[in-house]
């Protein structure tokens, strides 16, 4: 078996660490953030990930968890598992890609480098460029979900390999011949697009959907049928019609704006991108909307009750979730913000909500006893047990924002 190296303790690199641990390879994933790599070596996770921790305690080989990158550039196989931020222009910043293939270039040239972070069409070829083509080099996108992360590592819903040598397809396929679902192999650059065009489209599932809930809105249609009667036609499909504040997290946003960039920058526009991503941030104004339908444009004095802080329910990841921009302008607007969110709290979250101080309650019904008006951002379940009348006892007026259609 060969041993598996691991470039990034990320959502994607540990993740990928759980799944090839739990299938028996000798793992080392290393991170040249310390405070991160001590965590780990705590037998803690840096975040929360439903069954992640579970899996490195039960792996037969324990995974080796290093700031040392040569440790793990020094294995049979090294999975570049990196960030790649939004940079100020909107393309993906590749430095920590370019870094990464350098350093395993450096330590290890028979290595097998295998680009996990999501990088735009064409980063293999440039990272081959870029170490004088010193490694041979694959595309292997992953596609897991957060909150899901471990069960889409364990079984995803496709394997994509792309390659521009069919030896490396056929190295990589075998590495992957126990897990029993679809491989496509192709070439590098095509691997790369598959990946961006997937979170592409249900992106832009998301942004129709909304435009719809938009008009249904001024019309008096209901979203939810109108989602349900469409999702019926299984060339639709009803999964990702779920109205909501608009789509968040450390992908879709970035991803998003990546393809448009390199559309632009190459001659091709790519419209309904374009439109995909302003639906997002005219739907991220949405819920402050309601608001200052209902009360005006002075907020001074009323307090917002918030439910739900992360990108989506069962983690504690608010990296661009639409309750940033909720946060801001209300307290731009005079009012006073409770917020009540399962797993985000702590200090951690100041800098990500414009260092605004706003006041945390310990439970949903805390947070809304007494305030002026709920919104709901984070469709966590155990906001489903709750109907609006039930939340109206609490508030002093009868505003509540639920555009998730939490609430019986
Ligand atoms: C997304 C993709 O779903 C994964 O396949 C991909 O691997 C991952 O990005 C990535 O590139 O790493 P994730 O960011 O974890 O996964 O979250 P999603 O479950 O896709 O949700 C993204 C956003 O869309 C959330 O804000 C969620 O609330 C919103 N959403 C989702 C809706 O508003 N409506 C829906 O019907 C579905």
């Amino acid at each position: 078996m060969p041993s598996i190296g691991i470039l990034g303790a990320g959502y994607v690199g540990l993740a990928t660490a759980a799944g090839f641990a739990a299938r028996g390879f000798k793992v080392v994933c290393a991170d040249i953030d310390e405070k991160k790599i001590n965590v780990l070596q705590m037998g803690e996770l840096p975040f929360f990930e439903e069954g992640m921790k579970e899996v490195f305690l039960a792996s037969s080989i324990p995974v080796i968890f290093t700031t040392d990158l040569s440790l793990a550039c020094s294995c049979d196989i090294v999975f570049c598992c990196v960030g790649t931020p939004m940079s100020i222009d909107g393309s993906a910043d590749l430095s920590y890609v370019f870094s990464a293939a350098t350093t395993c270039a450096e330590v290890n040239q028979r290595a097998l480098f295998v680009i996990k972070s999501t990088t735009p069409p064409g980063t293999a070829k440039r990272v081959s460029g870029i170490i004088d083509g010193k490694l041979r080099i694959a595309s292997n996108p992953e596609f897991l979900r957060e909150g899901q992360a471990v069960a889409d590592a364990l079984k995803p819903s496709r394997i994509i390999i792309g390659a521009d040598d069919t030896s490396i397809q056929s190295e990589l396929s075998e590495l992957y011949s126990d897990v029993k679902v679809p491989i496509l192999c192709t070439d590098t650059v095509t691997a790369e697009l598959i990946k961006y065009a997937s979170n592409s489209f249900l992106a832009t599932k998301i942004s129709f959907i909304n435009e719809i809930d938009n008009l249904c809105h001024t019309i008096g249609a209901n979203i939810l049928d109108v989602a349900k009667g469409m999702g019926l036609d299984d060339r639709i499909g009803a999964k990702f019609l779920q109205p909501g504040p608009g789509y968040g997290g450390g992908c879709f946003p970035k991803d998003v704006s990546a393809l448009q960039f390199l559309g632009s920058s190459i001659g091709v526009p790519m419209k309904i991108l374009s439109a995909t991503s302003m639906v997002n941030v005219q739907r991220q104004t949405l819920s402050f909307n309601r608001l200052v339908e209902f009360f005006g444009v002075d907020l001074a004095g009323k307090t917002i009750a918030i439910w739900g802080l992360a990108f989506k329910p069962n983690t504690d990841d608010f990296r661009d979730s639409p309750s940033i921009s909720l946060i801001n302008s209300c307290i731009k607007a005079g009012a006073s913000i409770t917020a009540y969110d399962p797993m985000v709290r702590g200090e951690s979250t100041k800098r990500a909500f414009g260092g605004q101080v706003f006041k945390r309650a310990l439970s949903a019904i805390s947070a809304i006893d007494g305030a002026d008006a709920l919104v709901i951002m984070t469709d966590w379940p155990e906001f489903e047990k709750y109907s609006i009348a039930d939340v109206k006892k609490y508030l002093r007026t009868s505003c509540v924002v639920d555009l998730r259609h939490v609430l019986k």
